[in-house]
């Protein structure tokens, strides 16, 4: 038998501290977001997923948007502020408190580079198991200018140099600094206290963390991930470049989960969607947050799809958009410029063509004809359209909501429904047709004999 190993316990410091002023903008950087979620949402998750069971997220003074973007997140996690910008050590430093309860782990990531993965951070955990007191994470730059260097040894980490502190020789290093670092929780503080501000840019940096162990006698070790993992946010160029790695990635692992996509590459995903086995997406759909398709549905070409969630083997679009509370059952079909928001659309349930479907409940096998429109909001309330199992819904009806259309009943085309309809009844609500023999014979001679006169 096996002795179970107690759990490591694992503090992650997430550094959120700078402005981001290369971004332009009234928002401060790590509040931007890639694929429907924040950098900063981004970092936390993936240190969640890591096994960090406690979080500490350092933010600039007066912010309290990146605050409420914390506790959004993770309403657990001790904030603190840093007051001035001193470097990234002085910034761990500013979580002394969270760092001093005695946590195993200690994790440090930086909120504005969100795609490193869990599996990253746990190597760098793993690294610590094995007897180092400090695990830092490294990329081969194509363009190392800027990034801090790895200096090593026979494997171990000697030091890291930053770029504005190195000579030409250690320059000439391409095994750079990602930032990322894992350090032993009793060890940390004493490192960290032992960091001084000699340097080019006078900042307290994290990376002397390394140069310390050692000299404490302690063991640095390097992990290496690609740099695509590892690239940082600081302008939007990069933040879009973020975005299609996001991309490449999502619909990777949705294909490789079983799902067909055309033409993976005019697909776009947040970072929450769930596809199931067997789905077909054809080119050029949209998800936004929040959407969850099961096996075997189809989205054609040309969809966007936000907040809704589709039964087995449902059907949507082209062109369909469906708004938040859209909810497909098994085998609903929605077609062609329908849009659909906060209704159920009962199983077997078909809205084919140029329809708006909103605040109502279809039961299943239901049919609603081409350009029927649900009349939901009078201007001040939203109001709710109720239709039956296999009621059939003639085109170019207007259902004035609250209505309630009885099961199996039909509504000739044309209709603008203002009261309820009974089960299995007809209701019609629109002009009688009228017909006048010889009409139009009579008109045009009459018309024309006028025109001559003229
Ligand atoms: C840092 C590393 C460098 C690495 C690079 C990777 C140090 C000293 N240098 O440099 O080796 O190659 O990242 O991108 O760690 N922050 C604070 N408070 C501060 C300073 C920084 O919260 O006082 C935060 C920033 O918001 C950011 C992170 O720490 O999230 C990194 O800071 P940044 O100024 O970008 O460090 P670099 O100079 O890029
Ligand atoms: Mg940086």
């Amino acid at each position: 038998m096996t002795e179970m190993q107690p759990a490591r316990t694992c503090l992650a410091i997430v550094l959120a501290a700078g402005e981001g002023t290369r971004m332009k903008s009234a928002r401060p950087k790590v509040l931007h977001e890639v694929a429907g979620r924040s950098l900063l949402g981004h970092a936390l998750a993936a240190v969640v997923a890591a096994g960090a069971d406690a979080l500490a997220v350092v933010i600039g003074p007066d912010r309290p948007d990146v605050a409420a973007e914390v506790k959004k997140h993770a309403p657990h996690a001790a904030i603190f502020v840093q007051a001035e910008r001193k470097g990234t050590a002085h910034a761990v430093l500013a979580a002394r408190a969270s760092l001093m309860g005695q946590h195993d782990d200690v994790l440090v990531a930086f909120a504005d580079t969100p795609l490193v993965r869990p599996e990253t951070f746990v190597d760098l955990r793993k690294a610590l198991h094995g007897g180092a007191a400090v695990a830092a994470l490294g990329f081969e730059a194509r363009n190392p200018a800027g990034y801090g260097r790895f200096v090593t040894q026979d494997g171990e980490l000697q030091a890291i140099v930053e770029h504005k502190d190195a000579d030409e020789a250690t320059r000439g290093i391409t095994l750079c600094n990602a930032g990322l670092m894992a350090l032993d929780g009793g060890k940390a503080p004493a490192i960290l206290d032992a960091i001084g501000c000699a340097n080019a840019q006078n900042e307290y940096y994290l990376t002397d963390a390394v140069a310390v162990a050692r000299a404490q006698g302690l063991r640095a070790v390097a992990r290496v991930a690609p740099e695509a993992e590892v690239q940082g946010v600081n302008d939007r160029a990069q933040l879009a470049a973020v975005e299609a790695d996001f991309q490449r990635r999502k619909r990777l692992e949705v294909m490789l989960a079983g799902a067909t996509l055309i033409a993976p590459e005019t697909v776009f995903f947040s970072h929450d969607t769930q596809i199931g086995r067997d789905v077909l997406i054809e080119p050029n759909v949209v998800f936004g947050r929040g959407v969850k398709v099961a096996d075997n549905a189809v989205i054609h070409a040309f969809s966007h799809l936000e907040g809704a969630s589709l039964g087995q083997g449902a059907s949507v679009g082209p062109y369909a958009r469906l708004r938040p509370g859209a909810e497909l059952a098994k085998g609903a079909r929605v077609g062609n410029f329908v849009e659909i928001k906060a209704a159920a659309i009962g199983e077997g349930a078909k809205v084919n063509h140029l329809t708006y479907i909103g605040d109502a409940e279809i039961g299943a096998n239901a049919n609603i004809g081409a350009g029927t429109i649900t009349c939901n909001y009078d201007g001040f309330f939203k109001n709710k359209t109720i239709i039956g199992e296999g009621a059939f819904i003639g085109s170019n009806s207007a259902l004035v909501a609250p209505v309630t259309i009885g099961a199996g009943a039909y509504v000739g085309s044309g209709s603008v429904i203002t009261r309820d309809v009974k089960p299995d009844a007809l209701a019609v609500a629109r002009g009688r047709q009228m017909e006048r023999e010889g009409w139009a014979s009579a008109f045009r001679s009459a018309a024309q004999a006028r025109k001559t006169r003229q």
